[in-house]
């Protein structure tokens, strides 16, 4: 298993371009199986998730290739048609996402067998909204051996869905079958992310008739067909507010390129009030610090868009432990989502858990450790922690890195930090 080793105190300066974003790309790969025709999808980051979700769409019938376009890496899938409705375990296991290719599956070819991705880490993680909304949308469904039955003989049609509480991948894949239903679909309490509005747009571009996408009422005017589209990928708001922190933690300057700092308002208003210095353009965010100034304890609470990005909590943590004075850190999305504080604590951090509440008492210095990942943020958590520590820090369980992050050894070394990925059993 790779890990990586990383030796702190090298401050970070130059520029980091953003890749597309994860959490969006894998959604977008799903809309191929919505028209026969090609989907061109640019700005794709090149990940762990978007070669498994790949994987299981060829399997569905979706041819996936990828270039170096002119727009820079490009994805051209499509799904002459579909040679399978079924989605299996082991393809399924690796991507909780992947469950999301039911709803197109049973909006193209009326039925659709698909595994339960299984339990997460961080969270029990149900799917009763999706189910109950499909259910909403005429489709009769059937659990029976871990797998999904989902059949609607006469197509989907239209439907009245109220979120319980807010749901990304619910509000996406709700949209991702809605949009070949009979007749009007309304979505209330729909997730409000930028990843929504991307999808929404590209569904758009493929003939689709989504209104209010970007808000909590998403109206759905259902065609009988779409055609092919290009479309290129939002940028990746978490890659970008990871090295944000990253040169919180290290100091220095850099410039993320590539960006829209628009949908990381509430992020970078908290990297402020915590003394980082931020200066936004258009498209790119420089964030600088010097390392001889104290960072200020501040508090932060994960809420849904715009509010401050459970996937980024982890990473605040981190630059938590070093600031001065005490940070409340709390987490309203997911139930167990502070599996990196025993980590950092194991770094030299000062970290109390109760429930979803943690208490970070900002410390002098971390010192490097060897420190294992649960998940793609923490992972990615303790390796800019790494960064800011005395010492080396050897992260494990890199490959949940890989899920989210495209050549973050490459992009941080070229800031100058002393970072290496090892393989194997190099020591
Ligand atoms: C997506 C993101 C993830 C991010 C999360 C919240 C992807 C691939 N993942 O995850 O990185 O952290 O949004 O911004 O895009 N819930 C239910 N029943 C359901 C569905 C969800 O109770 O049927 C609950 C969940 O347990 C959780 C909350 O709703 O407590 C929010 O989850 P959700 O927004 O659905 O997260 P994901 O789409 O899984």
């Amino acid at each position: 298993m790779d890990r990586i080793a990383v030796i702190g105190g090298a401050e970070l300066r130059g520029e980091i371009p953003i890749s597309g974003a994860k959490n969006s790309a894998i959604k977008l790969m799903a809309a191929s199986l919505l028209t026969d025709e090609p989907l061109r999808l640019t700005n794709m980051p090149r990940l762990a998730d978007t070669r498994f979700l790949g994987k299981l769409l060829n399997r569905l019938g979706t041819t996936v290739e990828e270039h170096d376009g002119p727009d820079g890496p490009e994805t051209v899938l499509q799904t002459k048609e579909i040679v399978s409705a079924i989605a299996p375990h082991e393809l399924v296991r690796e991507m909780r996402a992947s469950f999301n290719v039911l709803g197109p599956l049973l909006a193209r070819s009326r039925q659709a067998k698909v595994s339960l991705p299984g339990g997460d880490p961080i969270g029990a993680r149900p799917l009763d909204f999706h189910l109950n909304a499909f259910a909403e949308l005429g489709a009769t469904i059937d659990i029976n051996g871990g797998y999904v039955f989902a059949q609607a003989p006469r197509g989907l049609k239209g439907g009245h869905i109220v979120f319980p509480s807010i749901s990304v991948g619910a509000t996406e894949h709700i949209l991702l079958a809605a949009v070949l239903a009979r007749g009007e679909t309304l979505i209330e309490n729909a997730a409000c992310e930028p990843e929504i509005v991307d999808l929404a747009d590209c569904l758009n571009a493929m003939g689709a008739r989504v209104e209010g996408a970007g808000t909590s009422t998403i109206k759905i005017n259902g065609v009988p067909r779409l055609h092919g589209a290009a479309h290129a990928v939002v940028p990746d708001r978490i890659e970008a507010g990871t090295y944000a922190v990253a040169v919180a933690m290290a100091g220095g300057d850099v410039t993320l390129t590539g960006v829209r700092p628009e949908h990381m308002t509430a992020f970078l208003e908290r990297l402020q009030a915590a003394g980082v210095q931020v200066d936004v353009s258009q498209n790119t965010i420089r964030v600088r610090r010097r390392p001889d100034v104290r960072l200020k304890a501040v508090d932060v609470e994960t809420q849904p868009f715009p509010g401050f990005a459970t996937d980024l909590q982890a990473q605040f943590m981190a630059l938590m432990t070093l600031a001065d004075g005490e940070s409340v850190i709390r987490e309203t999305i997911f139930e167990n989502r502070f599996m990196h504080a025993g980590e950092l604590a194991r770094m030299g951090a000062d970290i109390s858990v109760q429930g979803g509440e943690a208490r970070v008492r900002g410390v002098d210095g971390l010192t490097g450790a060897p420190v294992a990942a649960s998940d793609v943020r923490a992972s990615v958590c303790l390796v800019i922690a790494g960064l800011a520590a005395r010492g080396q820090t050897v992260v494990e369980g890199v490959h949940h890195l890989d899920r989210g992050f495209e050549r973050l050894e490459q992009k941080l070394s070229a800031c100058g930090a002393d970072i290496r990925r090892l393989t194997g059993d190099e020591p």
